[in-house]
């Protein structure tokens, strides 16, 4: 169908199911064994309901931020999905070009199939890219990586944490992966000598590093000044933990329910974050010095609303605009973030909130999330 006839972030995945190449869909769709994890990611924003305010004028409204102090036209990024390339020859520089136009920040990945340097060449002046790490056994590469990314101007480093090993996604699994494009895949894992039998995920991971561990993270620190960030914590021990060892955010997220299934969804886990570190340390949320970010299942402004009620800075988004891409190139994501600007611009106004700093937490019910 036309791009015009595309109403909401959901239809992109309806028509990527039917047009897109069986394997890549199997890669980007799939998540761990039952699959309950990507399911609830979804429906735990069901949960939520709204107090809207009124008699507010809400002529004009702006539900532009600041995400680790870089702006943002909304409270969203574009996160980090590897192998973009199965979906569309141009593969991340979709991404690239639309955040651009849309003034959004986009998360580069480490398993991206466009080199990194390409994807930092195709922005625009100004444009702000964070870069998501899988740390390697071999840390002298990560250093190289880290400072390299440092270095073109790369403004937030996050590092997956949820992924020692990756999950079962068998959906993948039944597609035997083999890259009939060299591009595909990037360098390092060509020298990689892995098991391609087993789906995509497994033929590309097979170099990060289960041994992490909190005793790495003064390395980091010592290794670059960018913001460090834990992408995949999932309980507030370990992000009170990162915001003792001086880090300046966290996801709450399951990768997207690719890994652990029933892991508990990202909105699930914010409220238990909030509660716990608010007790604990004294700080309120959305903070500037410790930013909680939330990603899994956000497919409407109204979700990404939510999670900023419940003190969120920002929250990512993943497949919709893999699957924007794959169906219609850079402007399916182009459309997809349109979408989003018209549904915060109506929402917004719905809620009684003109900025994002009125979108507070009485302005939901969250009593149907687990009691803290
Ligand atoms: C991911 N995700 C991910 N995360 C990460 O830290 N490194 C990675 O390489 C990838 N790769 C990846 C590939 C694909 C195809 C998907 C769908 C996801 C997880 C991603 O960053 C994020 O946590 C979820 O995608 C968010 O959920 P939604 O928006 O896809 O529901």
């Amino acid at each position: 169908p036309p791009l015009s006839e595309i109403l909401n972030l959901h239809d992109f995945e309806a028509i990527a199911k039917v047009v897109m190449p069986e394997k890549a869909w199997a890669y980007y769709s799939s998540a761990a064994d039952d699959e309950i994890t990507i399911r609830e990611n979804h429906a735990a924003y069901h949960r939520v309901w709204f107090r809207p305010r009124i008699l507010r004028d809400v002529t004009t409204v702006d539900y532009s931020t600041k995400i680790l102090g870089h702006a943002s036209s909304m409270p969203m990024y574009i996160t980090a999905t590897a192998l973009g390339k199965l979906g569309h020859p141009d593969g991340e520089l979709n991404l690239t070009r639309a955040a651009a136009k849309h003034g959004v920040i986009q998360m580069i990945p480490t398993l991206a199939s466009c080199s990194f340097d390409d994807i930092v060449d195709a922005t625009k002046p100004g444009q702000v890219q964070f870069l998501q790490l899988y740390v390697n056994k071999d840390r002298a590469i990560t250093k190289k990586l880290v400072q390299h990314a440092e270095q073109r101007g790369i403004k937030g480093l996050f590092i997956t944490v949820d992924a020692p090993q990756l999950g079962r996604r068998e959906k993948d699994m039944r597609m035997k992966f083999e890259a009939e494009d060299p591009a595909e895949v990037t360098e390092n894992q060509q020298q990689d000598r892995v098991d391609r039998s087993q789906g995509a995920a497994r033929a590309i991971s097979s170099f990060i590093d289960p041994g992490l561990d909190w005793k790495d993270i003064p390395w980091f620190q010592s290794i670059t000044k960018m913001p460090l960030i834990l992408k995949g914590v999932q309980c507030w021990e370990d992000a009170l933990e990162a915001y003792d060892c001086g880090l300046a955010g966290v996801v709450l997220s399951n990768h997207g329910g690719r890994q652990l299934d029933f892991a508990r969804s990202g909105l699930e886990i914010l409220h238990e974050v909030v509660h716990e570190l608010s007790a604990r340390r004294g700080l309120s949320f959305p903070n500037e010095k410790f930013q909680l970010f939330v990603d899994g299942g956000v497919r409407r402004a109204t979700d990404v609303l939510k999670a900023v009620a419940l003190g969120a800075t920002a929250v990512g988004v993943g497949r919709p605009f893999l699957y924007a891409f794959s169906s219609y190139g850079q402007e399916g994501v182009d459309k997809a973030l349109q979408i989003l600007h018209d549904e915060f611009e109506m929402n917004m106004r719905l809620i009684g909130a003109r900025t994002i700093a009125e979108v507070v937490p009485s302005m939901v019910d969250a009593s149907s999330l687990s009691a803290h």
